[in-house]
């Protein structure tokens, strides 16, 4: 008979619930749910009875004396960027991404570089022996860094380790690769991991380490043994590619100590991953001579401003229910894009495929980039190109105005200094030399036409 504060876990997406079941609701995974004995009970729960009374704690206000937390700058401008200005001791950070996407190769290259400053480093993998990263560190020119390597999983020993030699900064590599003999669950497992998590993040906050936990994430984008370690870090990064491409984005998803959303940009090569400080550079294609259906959008992805070239392809479809294509781009804004420059704007793409790229590979989310990509579209519907030199931004609504967007200043100031002079921008910001404004998506569709 289960006791009481027994829950069941699914050990894939970490659904919790009261009793066994042979399928999780959740993820749809068979014969993926356990028993979880918990140790103690937890507050709230039934039969949790505490022992004696709670002792009061002091309330204080808001205001009082606070020293600033203190950054460890990596000296890796690309990954002090992502986590916000530098490692704050006693975080914790989860790196998540797929398997072989470059998380060793990039913590171990910060990490060489913090050691090489002075930081006392302890690089631990359960995933690689001693002398694999040996060699993968001297084909990276970093055999000479003075950085602490063991090659363990069980999270005793880490920790007794951890303990007897006060290292700055510890990199695990990976979290599910770790385990704690104190659980009856295998290593990698929802349990495993977030108790190891638990126990390291622990580590990290009553000895001002640092705490950098290494994690793979499924094909789902989720990081297996999932969601349980993100809500106990203090921030989370995802290394992502996009396939057959060397660059890679690390992105922080969510950040205590800085900006969500904030991203560094690396490239692959043969020595490993180089920072790449201009990342408008990789995302615009270069034209000898303007063409219809591309658009240069003015992005900002935290607070970095990148500048992306947006490519529609609109052409005759001989199909009853024609094609709609995107790469890098939300299908379901196409649709509505697509729709509103049909119904408010006139447009016809009814018998026409469309095909939408972003280019470079990257992948937009801000609607922001509502406008560049109506442009593309009617640009290459009309076989007209769009200016040159000219940067666009701007949110579109289905009433087809065009709204403003944040960070404009940050968009035209990286549009110019790209050699973007002029800009196409929604009607409500302060004017500028060679900013044309468009406050409906009519109207512009109207300018276009006629030039
Ligand atoms: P790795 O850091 O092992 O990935 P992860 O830890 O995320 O699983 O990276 C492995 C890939 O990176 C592998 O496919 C080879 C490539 N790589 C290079 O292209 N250049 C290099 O200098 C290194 C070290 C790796
Ligand atoms: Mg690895």
């Amino acid at each position: 008979m289960p006791k009481n504060n027994d829950t069941y876990v699914c050990q894939s997406c970490g659904m919790v619930y009261s009793k066994w079941a042979g399928r999780c609701d959740s993820c749809g995974e068979w014969n993926s749910i356990e028993l979880e004995q918990s140790e103690a009970s937890p507050p709230g729960s039934h039969g949790a009875k505490s022992a004696g009374r709670g002792k009061s704690i002091e309330l204080v206000s808001l205001k009082g004396e606070v020293a600033r937390e203190p950054r460890l700058p990596t000296g890796n401008k690309e990954f002090d960027r992502a986590a916000g200005g530098g490692l704050v001791p006693g975080s914790a950070l989860l790196i998540g991404g797929d398997p072989g996407v470059g998380k060793s190769t990039l913590l171990l290259q910060v990490a060489a570089g913090l050691a090489t400053a002075g930081t006392k480093v302890a690089y631990i993998s359960g995933e690689e022996a001693v002398a694999q990263i040996r060699l993968r560190a001297a084909r990276l020119g970093l055999a000479d860094a003075p950085v602490h390597l063991a090659s363990a999983t069980s999270l005793k020993d880490i920790l007794a380790t951890l303990k007897a030699e006060k290292p700055d900064v510890v990199i695990i590599d990976s979290i599910q690769t770790t385990w704690s003999d104190a659980l009856p669950a295998a290593p990698g497992t929802v349990t495993q991991v977030r108790a190891c998590a638990q126990e390291l993040v622990r580590f990290a906050k009553g000895s001002d380490t640092v705490m950098l936990l290494v994690g793979h994430v499924t094909k789902d984008g989720q990081i297996a043994g999932p969601r349980v370690v993100e809500h106990m870090v203090d921030a989370v990064m995802y290394f992502e590619s996009e396939t057959g491409r060397a660059f890679r984005i690390l992105r922080a998803v969510k950040n205590r100590f800085g900006a969500a959303h904030e991203i560094g940009v690396f490239e692959m090569t043969g020595k490993g991953l180089e920072e790449v400080s201009n990342p408008s550079r990789l995302f615009l294609s270069e034209h000898e001579k303007p063409v219809s259906g591309s658009a240069v959008f003015a992005g900002v992805e935290g607070t970095r401003p990148v500048l992306v070239e947006i490519q529609a392809l609109v052409s005759q479809s001989s199909l009853g229910a024609p094609r709609r294509a995107v790469v890098g781009w939300d299908s379901a804004r196409l649709s509505m894009l697509l729709a509103v420059l049909d119904t408010r704007c006139g447009l016809d793409f009814g018998r026409h495929d469309v095909f939408l790229n972003v280019a470079g590979g990257m992948r937009i989310t801000e609607p922001a980039a509502d406008l560049a990509a109506a442009a593309a579209l009617a640009s290459s519907l009309f076989d007209t190109p769009l200016p040159s030199e000219t940067a666009i931004f701007g949110e579109v609504s289905l009433s087809a105005a065009i709204r403003p967007v944040p960070q404009t200043d940050a968009r035209l100031n990286e549009a110019k200094k790209l050699g973007f002079h002029r800009a196409i921008a929604p009607a409500n910001i302060p004017d500028r030399p060679s900013l044309k404004k468009f406050g409906a998506l009519d109207d512009f569709v109207r300018w276009l036409k006629q030039i």
